[in-house]
């Protein structure tokens, strides 16, 4: 990094402890949102949900908290994981019952609800926290979503849908906190830890076999992705292209949980 990128990116854990810290739970103001979208991606625009861009956010009726800034899905990776799933399923057996998609970690629900659009499938949603689960959903109607979201534990969600069919897909987002380091990610420390989600959506399937997508940072460490999937095949792992301030992305992990 050049001396030039250092005030940026100060600024960006500034605003990234601002976001997490006293505007946690606070609705995000245009320019809050244009910072953000500057900082985290490079320009304001570069923050976008629901496909709508950080600078029409507000005028558009949408409210974003200081936390979901941070946490959620930005536009266009749920587009790119969408377009990854469909080229897998062209190329593998039809299968029966309607398949739908599972957001166990809904946040703003983003994922979901793009993930539903492009596979053309009902979601179903989870998400605990009642701030972040009203946010998301007053903002879901808002761009007349039809995500059936629930303020629920994940774990409640799984209790309510068995399988329907091995083209079920299940998006595990869940908060990473000090699981995140300067050194990487550690997935057997995300709040809950992913080997425990994995675990639990195999219970509810009954041998069902299922897809499974997750977020990851760009480094993954103590071998815990492997660790969590256990025998579940590796299909893909797909790397967009970084927002430009960061040199650091999202990786997206597709894999198969069989029987
Ligand atoms: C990393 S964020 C998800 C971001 C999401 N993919 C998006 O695009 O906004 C994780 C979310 O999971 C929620 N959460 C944490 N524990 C949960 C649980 N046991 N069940 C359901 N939701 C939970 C948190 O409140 C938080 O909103």
């Amino acid at each position: 990094m050049n001396a030039s990128q250092e005030p940026d990116r100060a600024a960006l854990f500034a605003l990234r402890n601002r976001l997490l810290g006293p505007l946690r739970n606070r609705f995000l103001t245009t320019d809050q949102l244009c910072e953000a979208g500057r900082l985290m991606c490079g320009r304001p625009e570069g923050l976008s949900l629901y496909g709508i861009p950080a600078p029409e956010m507000e005028a558009r009726g949408l409210r974003i908290l200081g936390r979901t800034a941070v946490e959620c899905t930005k536009d266009p990776h749920p587009a790119t994981v969408a377009g990854a799933i469909a080229e897998i399923e062209a190329t593998t057996p039809e299968a029966d019952g309607e398949a739908m998609v599972v957001d166990l970690f809904c946040g703003s629900g983003n994922f979901g609800h793009h993930l539903g659009r492009r596979l053309r499938r009902p979601v179903y949603a989870s998400e605990l926290d009642p701030i972040v689960h009203e946010a998301g959903r007053r903002n879901l109607d808002r761009v007349g979503s039809a995500v059936d979201l629930r303020l629920a534990d994940y774990r409640d969600l799984l209790d309510a849908l068995p399988a329907r069919s091995e083209r079920d897909v299940y998006i595990v987002e869940p908060s990473w906190g000090p699981a995140f380091t300067p050194d990487g990610l550690d997935l057997t420390r995300t709040s809950p830890p992913v080997p425990e989600i994995i675990e639990n959506i195999r219970r509810s399937r009954d041998c069902v076999p299922c897809l499974v997508v997750i977020e990851t940072s760009d480094r993954v460490v103590h071998g815990s992705l492997e660790f969590s999937f256990g025998n579940a095949i590796h299909l893909r792992t797909l790397v967009p292209e970084p927002f430009p301030p960061h040199r650091t992305g999202s990786h997206f992990h597709l894999y198969r949980l069989g029987e």
